[in-house]
């Protein structure tokens, strides 16, 4: 089953958002196989970031992700990468639709609340960038026969 790597930023976890935002993927039928709370050290979202080093928002990025606590997660279920994205809506809160999680709560392009893979490529490499093989919990839920 596919897997995506979201992450609630510094600035959901500080609005309480944490709940709000893994209700509405349990909500929606996706197993959650991994998450936890930490603090993201400067090197991890160099490297997490990487493909943006060389845009001129890349510093206030990395200071932005570092400055708090994120709440990192690994969902599973049927196309859960496209899925989540369409469920976080676009990178710019003041773009995203209503009834996305960024067009609901997120306020501006650089605090936007939530973030997500965009392929299983980076979905694979994020998810191995901040969980540990043993941190990925693999189970069967009994609700999965209702949902697939
Ligand atoms: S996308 O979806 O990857 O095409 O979005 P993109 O516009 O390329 O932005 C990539 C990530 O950079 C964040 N971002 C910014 N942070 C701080 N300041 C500014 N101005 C800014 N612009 C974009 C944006 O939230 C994306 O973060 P993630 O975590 O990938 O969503």
């Amino acid at each position: 089953m596919e897997k995506t790597f979201l992450m609630v930023k510094p600035d959901g976890v500080q609005r309480n958002l944490v709940g709000e935002i893994v209700k509405r993927f349990e909500a929606k039928g996706f197993k959650l196989a991994g998450a936890k709370l930490m603090v993201i050290s400067e090197s991890l979202a160099q490297n997490h970031y990487g493909e943006h080093k060389e845009r001129p928002f890349f510093g206030d990025l990395v200071e932005f992700i570092t400055s708090g606590p994120v709440f990192a997660m690994v969902w599973e279920g049927e196309n859960v990468i496209k899925t989540a994205r369409d469920m976080m809506g676009k990178t710019n809160p003041q773009e995203a639709a209503s009834g996305t999680i960024r067009g609901d709560y997120g306020m501006t392009v650089g605090k936007n609340v939530i973030h997500g893979s965009d392929s299983v490529e980076s979905a694979e490499r994020e998810i191995g960038l901040f969980f540990d093989k043993s941190e990925i919990v693999d189970y069967t839920k009994q609700d999965s026969t209702w949902i697939y």
